[in-house]
């Protein structure tokens, strides 16, 4: 696995496979920080859909109606399988579930900072699915096309789910505004608090970003984080209208010569502080997941001994 004595045919092999935007495969050679780059990427983005269940978990106890109940235990349960479609594209290149598990808990791999902001109100599903599931198939549609086989195959399934996540946090969304002025008012208060945090979630400026230019060499990323963030911004601005609420910004306005949408300067402070793990949920959501992890443990045991008197009596 190691690339240090790399041999020069592999080498050339993996850059031209790469530059003609075709697939690399697991068994193929790579160079190790292509390999580490991508397991922190889908690591990232792993730990991501796993601690995302926990905001909206929040809800299901308490969503309005059975049919709501049963809209939001689904969507949380597919954030569920993409994390295990993503920990799987991970264990291809050699970093198992449990190893990743343990360096989200230990601090030493990240998650979006998203998922440190509370759910304060039922309105939040609704925002959520529209301004965050709406985020992120910005970020990951592009994945779809990224250079590492069994990372890309398993974005296009997940943007399919992400996409009708979206559409059912703006239909919650669509309903409550056609309802009371009490419900109106809890969708802006919703908006008003997750618009800056969804437009952090594209990371930070493509000045401050030191990885983009390697990993867009290596087809692991194909846009920047501003082109992403501007495609999100124009993309959710006619949507805002649509629904009838105001986007907490007063600087947005159509810039003619761009031919996108201005707005204002994001609080990259606050950015950092969160990610840092000083966020308003950080604690409570490791927390959360280290006590899953531990009341779990008897499962995982129980199933890997059954696995091996399995492959014992098949022998
Ligand atoms: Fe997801
Ligand atoms: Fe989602």
């Amino acid at each position: 696995m190691s690339s240090a004595v790399a041999d020069p045919t592999l080498a050339a092999r993996f850059e031209a496979t790469v530059a003609a935007k075709e697939r690399i495969e697991p068994r193929d050679w790579m160079p190790d920080a292509y390999r580490k780059t991508l397991i922190r990427q889908v690591a990232q983005h792993a730990h991501s859909e796993i601690i995302g269940m926990q905001p909206e978990g929040n809800w299901i106890g308490r969503a309005p109606s059975l049919r709501r109940k049963a809209i939001l235990l689904a969507k949380v349960q597919d954030e569920a399988g993409h994390g295990l479609y993503l920990y799987s594209a991970a264990e291809t290149l050699g970093a198992s579930r449990q190893e990743l598990t343990d360096l989200l808990i230990s601090g030493a791999q990240k998650y979006s900072s998203i998922f440190n902001y509370p759910t304060l109100t039922y309105a939040d599903v609704g925002t959520i699915g529209w301004l965050v599931d709406g985020a992120a198939i910005c970020n990951q549609v592009p994945l779809c096309r990224t250079s590492f086989g069994p990372y890309g195959r398993a974005m296009i399934r997940i943007c399919k789910e992400e996409s009708f996540h979206q559409r059912q946090g703006y239909e919650l969304l669509m309903t409550m505004m056609r309802g009371t002025d009490a419900q109106r008012a809890m969708v802006q208060e919703s908006v008003n608090r997750f618009w800056w945090p969804a437009l952090m979630m594209f990371g930070p400026p493509d000045d401050a970003s030191p990885n983009t230019e390697q990993s867009m060499a290596w087809g692991i990323k194909t846009h920047t984080n501003d082109e992403l963030r501007q495609r999100f911004v124009d993309m959710s601005i006619p949507q805002a209208k649509a629904l009838g609420v105001t986007l907490p910004d007063p600087d947005l306005k159509w810039n003619e010569h761009r031919q996108s949408h201005d707005f204002g300067e994001i609080d990259w402070d606050e950015f950092r502080a969160v990610v840092k793990g000083d966020g308003p949920c950080n604690a409570q959501r490791i927390a959360h997941r280290r006590k899953a992890r531990d009341e779990g443990a008897w499962v995982r045991e129980a199933a890997t001994a059954f696995a091996s008197k399995q492959k014992e009596l098949t022998r």
